[in-house]
């Protein structure tokens, strides 16, 4: 099978992972727009012409299945994918990131307290389509949610781990930081997974929710036909290849994957 996977630039990455994870056997075409990330600063109408772009590239690719990975193209531009791609299976990652923070939702104990705050874009945030998913799949008001824009560059930057980051995510989260009942974090940005442990620090005994685990495991609900041979291949599209950043080359060739530009 071949597994597109679609993002505004490198951030996708931490979705391809994952799927290479689940499907160790199949064919993947990574599309990163790096030329014109980031996405989630721009307007909903830029968005959606950034996507046409992309979705007329992708027609020429083959594919069997199409996953966009960028949660701000999920959020702003799916229809766009889907209509331009039809009647290829094209799905966001929306619907993984409801269903794995209502799954969680669901095992905690039930308490109004409880706060489920999701992570993301100044876009995919403005857009609420989070909020308004997750609201259609439980009755539950207390849902939050915080766009991190300088999380973004600095994830690119390689400084997932540093003080700058920890103490810019703690002024983003500082408001939900002492609630009295640890609630569920939802990492809504292909980004963030880089910099978990930063968001567990800041969010301490919080439920943090991959984002990009979800994607995979709901990839592999959908029952395709997978291959039995082990023929893993990664084909990579970038927009602008010398805006790939060496984090992003250095993980994959930890997975024994060549990134070539
Ligand atoms: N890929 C974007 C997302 O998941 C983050 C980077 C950007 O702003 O383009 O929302």
């Amino acid at each position: 099978m071949k597994i597109g996977v679609f993002d505004s630039g490198i951030g996708g990455m931490t979705v391809l992972k994952e799927l290479i994870k689940t499907f160790p056997n199949e064919n993947f075409v990574y599309y990163g727009d790096t030329a014109n990330v980031p996405y989630g600063t721009k307007s909903s109408s830029q968005i959606r012409n950034l996507c046409q772009e992309a979705a007329y590239s992708l027609k020429t690719k083959n594919l069997d299945v199409l996953v966009i990975a960028c949660n701000t193209a999920s959020a702003i531009a799916l229809d766009v994918f889907k209509k331009i791609l039809f009647p290829l299976p094209v799905f966001g990652v929306v619907e993984p990131g409801v269903s794995a923070v209502v799954e969680q939702f669901q095992k905690l104990p039930f308490d109004p307290q409880r706060r489920i705050l999701i992570l993301g874009t100044k876009a995919t945030i403005k857009s609420q389509i989070y909020s308004l998913e997750i609201r259609k799949a439980i009755a539950f008001n207390q849902i939050s949610e915080q766009s991190c824009p300088l999380a973004v560059p600095m994830i690119e930057e390689g400084w997932v781990n540093s003080p700058i980051l920890l103490s810019t995510l703690q002024e983003y989260v500082k408001t939900y930081q002492h609630d009295k009942i640890p609630g569920i974090a939802l990492l809504a940005c292909t980004h963030y997974p880089w910099a978990i442990g930063a968001f567990q620090k800041v969010l301490p005994n919080w439920n943090i929710v991959d984002s990009a685990k979800a994607v995979a495991e709901f990839l592999l609900r959908q029952q395709f036909s997978l291959s039995q041979k082990n023929d893993l291949t990664v084909q990579w599209f970038f927009t602008d290849p010398e805006a790939v950043t060496p984090m992003a080359l250095n993980d994959f060739q930890q997975m024994g994957l060549t990134i070539a530009l």
